[in-house]
């Protein structure tokens, strides 16, 4: 068996008053893409934000662990936290037209990113929005 790439297990985010995610599991291997559907208010948000260790102040992860690429993300200290948010795992907030520029594509966009946290040239990263391969595999 492959060992997944992200993998959530019995995940719980509490607020003082509410428990808006309980005994969430999930996991995602490289290259799959999985979608997480729900009502408003279900909690995705909020799970998206705990995989980011952004949450909100008041909200604190009650049980549950989250491991990306084998790293128990909970225990990594904030500078480390910063390399993987962004390069490894990236978010794009709700209300789109406050974090995509609508005058720009979203490839153009997307380059933008690469060229930011991986140094890559636009033309590596042009590639690589088109392929949706890391470096080295587009020759592959
Ligand atoms: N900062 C917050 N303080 C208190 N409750 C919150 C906060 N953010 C979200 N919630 C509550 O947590 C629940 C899940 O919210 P959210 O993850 O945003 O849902 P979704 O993204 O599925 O619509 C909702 O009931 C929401 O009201
Ligand atoms: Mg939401």
């Amino acid at each position: 068996m492959t060992v997944p790439l992200l993998d959530v297990h019995d995940l719980t985010i509490a607020f003082p008053a509410a428990r808006p995610v309980s005994n969430l599991s999930f996991s995602v291997a490289g290259g799959e893409t999985v979608a997480i559907v729900g009502e408003s208010g279900s909690g995705k948000s909020l799970t998206a934000l705990a995989l980011m260790r952004l949450l909100p102040g008041a909200a604190r992860i009650s049980s549950g662990r989250i491991s990306f690429d084998g790293h128990d993300l909970a225990a990594l200290r904030e500078p480390a936290m910063r390399k993987v948010r962004g390069a490894r795992l990236a978010m794009i907030f709700q209300e789109p037209m406050t974090s995509l520029n609508p005058v720009l594509t979203i490839g153009a966009q997307i380059v933008d990113v690469l060229k930011l946290h991986e140094n890559l040239s636009r033309q590596t990263a042009r590639a690589r929005v088109r392929t949706g391969c890391p470096a080295g595999c587009a020759s592959a």
